[in-house]
């Protein structure tokens, strides 16, 4: 059928045709950002899954959600190797002249950018590095100790003030959280927990791998009563049928059941697997309806379109070492192990893949869903890895 109107979206972060499955999450986050616009305490919300479940479609759903009743919002990615102040300092600085610009003078907009102005110089950045001009004196004093377990607090405690000040109300949206080292993580949440104290009206909004509850905890310990860690995760078997039905139904063209059954067997209701097959089955079929057949012929396309990208990108930033581990775990299959589990396949002492464990950990391919398992962050990797490498041999 006609591709170029494929309804079908494989991608990072492209919205699906239709989101499904994820009406509890879009309720909580109404709820959090309906109470703190009224200054009441809530709960923010750091979503947590595997790769391709929708988190980032989910916040940026929650972004829309939040500008819809009058938030001034900023959305932010963070990076592996960038550092949360020059980071975030465009964005703030651009919503506090969005609130600037508002008629009348705010002597608390005026101080939240002079807050904002000793930040920037406490972290040893020029203006013209993160090119902006903020027009205004530093204010000595605040948020320019250098430590950014203090100066983030204040500065975001001056940019609440601010935005009480104007009547409204600020998100901030960060995506790829587990990133920032446990340093910056804590500046975040004691931030946050200040933001609470004071009952302002600033909201976190967060999405991230299965680590970062683990990480948030390590960095704060009371950061669970700070934030919630909804698990967005697989679809349903009727909620992966409506993600594929819905869209085809819109064109007029039908999924056989036997075909939905097939793909829901094959991506498990990993939202990102079920794009992935829809967009191929549309592109293979020539008519309504989308018959089992068309889908194991599509199969034999999205395997190895899979296989050269989305784990690809992954297993070529491994070393051989981290390969074998990842590997002697694949013979395990998907869910959680131990780690003694593993030593066993590659007949080694249990201590000497410590390291090994911790470096696949940072790079966000395993995580501790509990306390000594682990298991993998991408779903289906058990099988790539067995079909990357088809002779294990330890
Ligand atoms: N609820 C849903 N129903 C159907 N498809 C979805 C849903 N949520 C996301 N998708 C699809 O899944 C894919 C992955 O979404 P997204 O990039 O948001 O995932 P992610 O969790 O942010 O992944 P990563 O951890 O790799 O960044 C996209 O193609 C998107 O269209
Ligand atoms: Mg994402």
């Amino acid at each position: 059928m006609d591709p170029i109107a494929n309804p079908f979206s494989p991608g990072a972060g492209s919205p699906p045709p239709e989101l499904v499955g994820r009406d509890p999450t879009l309720e909580q986050a109404r709820i959090l950002l309906g109470r703190v616009q009224q200054k009441r305490s809530e709960k923010s919300l750091l979503l947590t899954g595997l790769r391709g479940v929708g988190k980032t479609v989910l916040l940026n759903e929650i972004e829309l959600l939040a500008k819809k009743v009058g938030y001034l919002t900023i959305f932010i990615e963070a990076h592996e190797n960038k550092p949360l102040g020059p980071l975030i300092i465009p964005y703030l600085s651009n919503l506090l002249f969005k609130l600037d610009r508002a008629a009348g003078v705010s002597s608390k907009v005026k101080r939240a950018l002079a807050v904002l102005r000793s930040f920037i110089s406490a972290i040893k950045l020029t203006v013209q590095d993160v090119t902006i001009s903020v027009d205004i004196d530093p204010e000595g004093g605040s948020a320019d100790s250098g430590d950014l377990e203090i100066d983030l607090p204040n500065l975001f405690v001056a940019i609440g003030e601010a935005a009480e000040d104007r009547q409204c109300a600020v998100a901030i949206l960060i995506d790829e959280i587990q990133y920032f080292s446990q340093k910056e993580l804590g500046a975040l949440i004691m931030a946050m927990h200040k933001i609470q104290q004071r009952q302002l009206p600033l909201v976190l909004l967060g999405a991230g791998l299965p680590i970062l509850p683990g990480l948030a905890g390590e960095s704060k310990s009371y950061a669970e009563r700070l934030f919630n860690f909804p698990d967005i995760g697989a679809l349903s078997e009727k909620d992966a049928g409506r993600a594929l039905q819905e869209p085809a139904q819109a064109s007029g063209v039908m999924f056989e059941s036997a075909a939905i059954k097939e793909i829901f067997r094959l991506t498990k209701g990993y939202p990102y697997f079920l794009q992935e097959w829809g967009y191929q089955a549309w592109n293979i079929a020539t008519a309504s309806p989308i018959t089992l057949q068309m889908i194991h012929t599509a199969t034999t396309k999205v395997i190895p379109r899979l296989d050269s990208n989305f784990f690809r990108v992954r297993y070529d930033r491994l070393t051989p070492g981290e390969k074998n581990f990842l590997r002697a775990m694949a013979e395990l299959g998907p869910d959680a192990h131990r780690i003694s589990e593993i030593a066993e396949i590659l007949k080694i002492r249990v201590n000497s893949l410590s390291p090994v464990r911790a470096r696949l950990i940072k790079k966000g391919m395993i995580y501790s869903p509990a306390y000594g398992d682990i298991a993998f962050t991408v779903p289906l990797f058990d099988e790539f890895m067995i079909r990357a490498i088809p002779q294990f041999k330890i």
